[in-house]
């Protein structure tokens, strides 16, 4: 029999914190980390770069540009990055807005989905996006689903945008979220979906370290962790 290394998965929508809770998770365990948004933003930022139509036609020449390996950043592994983007322009209104959108073609899912699977290696790997639990990873040891309101989420994210040195209106982001929530949530493949067997982290009250806490917790009460 294959031993499959263990996954962990979180998912839910943008700005939930899924990617600061996978990365104190896979620093917690040292194991692999897998931020799926990154790569259909990479994707992103590689259509706006050669300035051309976000349509099928043109995917396959992309495709074949992206770059995408593991790096060893603070003694941890992590995930893909390419050299060329600096992580503020992959984080712009921009590319998220064209990643929502070239997130509903299947070709670029059923591509990324072959990607995401090399990243399951010993000892062990966490992932993040929309549908790991569901879709790329359903056999995951753990499922994580994070919660939390519209309004909260936007004030995160306004709050990480001001931390980069911009302002924006709190409604025209909020308009923005809504929108890619209502696609991330109806496209027709792989929509975001929780997980029958999910473990909902609600983190409406609570801090990211709290967050973080209960995460862990659950994590050790887990079979596969005790000895
Ligand atoms: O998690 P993120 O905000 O970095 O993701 C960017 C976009 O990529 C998001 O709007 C939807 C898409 N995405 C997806 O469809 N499936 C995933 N597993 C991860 C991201």
């Amino acid at each position: 029999m294959i031993n499959l290394a263990p996954v962990i998965t979180i998912d839910g929508l943008c700005g939930s914190g899924k990617s600061g809770l996978c990365q104190a998770l896979s620093r917690h365990l040292n194991w692999f980390t897998l931020e799926s948004g990154m790569m259909y933003r990479i994707l992103a930022c590689l259509f706006l770069k050669k300035n051309i139509p976000i349509s099928e036609k043109f995917l396959t020449s992309v495709l074949n540009d992206l770059d995408h390996h593991f790096i060893y950043k603070n003694g941890f592994i992590c995930n893909i990055i390419n050299k060329n983007f600096s992580k503020k322009y992959i984080m712009s209104k921009k590319v998220t807005n064209t990643a929502s959108k070239l997130a509903t073609f299947v070709y670029v899912r059923n591509y990324l989905f072959k990607k995401q699977k090399l990243f399951r290696q010993l000892p062990g790997l966490v992932a993040n996006g929309r549908d790991m639990g569901t879709v790329v990873f359903p056999d995951a040891i753990i499922k994580f689903f994070l919660e939390a309101t519209l309004e909260n989420r936007v004030s995160r994210r306004l709050e990480d945008f001001k931390n980069q040195g911009y302002n924006f209106e709190f409604h025209i982001l909020l308009d923005e979220m809504k929108k890619r929530d209502e696609r991330d949530q109806n496209r027709q493949h792989s929509p975001l979906k929780m997980a029958d067997n999910a473990i909902i982290l609600d983190s409406n009250n609570i801090t990211f370290l709290e967050v973080v806490q209960i995460a862990i917790k659950y994590i050790n009460q887990h079979d596969y962790f005790k000895d």
